[in-house]
């Protein structure tokens, strides 16, 4: 049979990686996918990089429209990223009736529902494995793995470059800016390191996870998203000799009054195999009504894990072309026309645990103040510890872990516990995730 002939936009770290798994592993991938998958054409701005890497075998240009508007190319992959230019380039292949295979999380996570409607019109497949999680197949266990479930909870280490500076703040005791400088170096980091940092990145696959595990529509703008950057040495001493270990976590759980989706860092038991998650490694905790609770482990980014991501939607998409599209499994696991409605809850209305920490006047009474702030919110605690004197010799830090309660009650507590006269500073507040099944 002919082989499929894929046009590859973009030849960053993963599309090179993709070039080069695919020609590497050829023709083991061709027994998988039934027929052939050759890069006929590559697109990039650098065009001796370009040249270099395809040598003879595929056709160079710097003007990736070329490669979305030739009736040869049955595939096109985007990976040049952003949510412009990527965007008319999807829209146009689809248009052309190609299928596509991105790894941009930032358009689809913004823009998903607009593009997938397109290419459900026009009968052709849009895949994005590698949206999320690097190599792990994340995407494909969620919409065909764990079909047979209601899904509960998803709770996952999604950026690795927010995971590995966690880990080395802990383990080497390093400050944050030194250790985000070596992310970068290694290639970590998104070309905007502020989408790692800041939660962003996280949230753009929390989003599209969260659409496929309960059938609803991409929802970008609903997320409540917060970053690593305001964490400090204290925190991650004090979290550990509580038994606990800081980790960014994007999060998406069924509730009863709706869907909470949301990125921000959290105590977790460090117990839970996934607390040990270090560096750059990624891992997924889903839990399922039928299965119970499920982890998924593997590096979240790179050239070649995230490679075997595309190319393992490239084999999906060849083996399905021929499939009527109706019955070909569906974009975000649930049925087009019956994806639901139910709400993403704002963060006030979220329900969980939390550490606070503050820093107050040595003093008698202060204690009693500040517990019947939180008493009169309804807000029990579990656990208080007062550490050492801080810097300034007139103060302690008091280290305070609450039972679960609203957002909005910990908001109001925190804002009335910061105008005490003998609390100085901003309280220290991470939210804390025991991830019991
Ligand atoms: N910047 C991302 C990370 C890469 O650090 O996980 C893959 O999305």
């Amino acid at each position: 049979m002919k082989p499929i002939n894929v046009g590859l936009l973009g030849i960053g770290t993963v599309g090179g990686g993709t070039f080069t798994v695919l020609k590497r592993n050829q023709e083991e991938i061709s027994r998988r996918a039934g027929r052939g998958i050759v890069v006929k054409m590559i697109a990039d701005k650098d065009l001796d990089k370009a040249r270099a890497l395809a040598g003879n075998e595929a056709t160079v240009t710097d003007n990736a429209m070329d490669v979305v508007t030739n009736p040869d190319i049955d595939i096109v992959v985007e990976l040049i990223g952003g949510q412009t230019f990527a965007k008319d380039l999807i829209l146009e292949a689809i248009a052309q009736g190609k299928h596509v295979v991105t790894a941009n999380k930032a358009l689809l996570a913004a823009h998903g529902t607009e593009i997938f409607a397109a290419a459900r019109d026009k009968g052709v497949m849009v895949a994005f494995e590698a949206a999320v999680a690097g190599g792990i197949p994340i995407i494909k266990a969620l919409r065909e793995g764990l079909t047979a479930n209601r899904i509960e909870w998803i709770a996952g280490i999604i950026n690795g470059t927010a995971n590995f500076i966690l880990s080395e703040m802990r383990e080497k005791g390093l400050s944050f800016q030194p250790v985000l400088d070596q992310a970068q170096a290694l290639g970590y980091a998104e070309a905007d390191p502020t989408f790692d940092v800041e939660g962003i990145d996280a949230a753009h696959k929390i989003t599209i996870m969260a659409a496929i595990a309960f059938g609803i529509p991409v929802q970008f703008d609903k997320v409540y998203t917060e970053g690593v950057a305001k964490l400090t040495q204290e925190d991650i001493r004090y979290a550990e000799e509580l038994g606990y270990r800081i980790k960014l976590l994007g999060i998406t759980k069924r509730v009863e009054k709706g869907i909470e989706i949301r990125v921000h860092p959290a105590l977790i038991p460090t117990r839970r195999l996934i607390a040990n998650v270090e560096g750059v490694m990624n891992a997924v905790l889903v839990k399922g009504d039928a299965v119970g609770p499920t982890l998924y482990y593997g590096a979240g980014a790179g050239a070649e894990p995230t490679a075997s991501s595309v190319i393992a939607d490239l084999v999906d998409v060849t083996r399905m072309q021929t499939a009527d599209p109706t019955h070909r499994v569906p974009t975000l696991s649930f049925q087009p026309d019956l994806l639901s409605d139910t709400p993403v809850l704002s963060m006030d209305e979220v329900e969980t645990a939390y550490y606070l920490r503050l820093q107050v006047v040595d003093q008698a009474g202060v204690l009693a103040e500040i517990t019947r702030i939180l008493a009169d919110l309804g807000i029990s605690i579990s656990a208080m510890i007062q550490k050492e004197h801080a810097s300034d010799e007139d103060t302690v830090n008091i280290i305070i872990l609450t039972h679960d309660t609203i957002e909005k009650n910990i908001n109001s507590a925190i804002t009335s516990i910061e105008a005490l006269p003998v609390v100085t500073g901003q309280v220290t507040r991470i939210r804390i995730e025991e991830l019991s099944s």
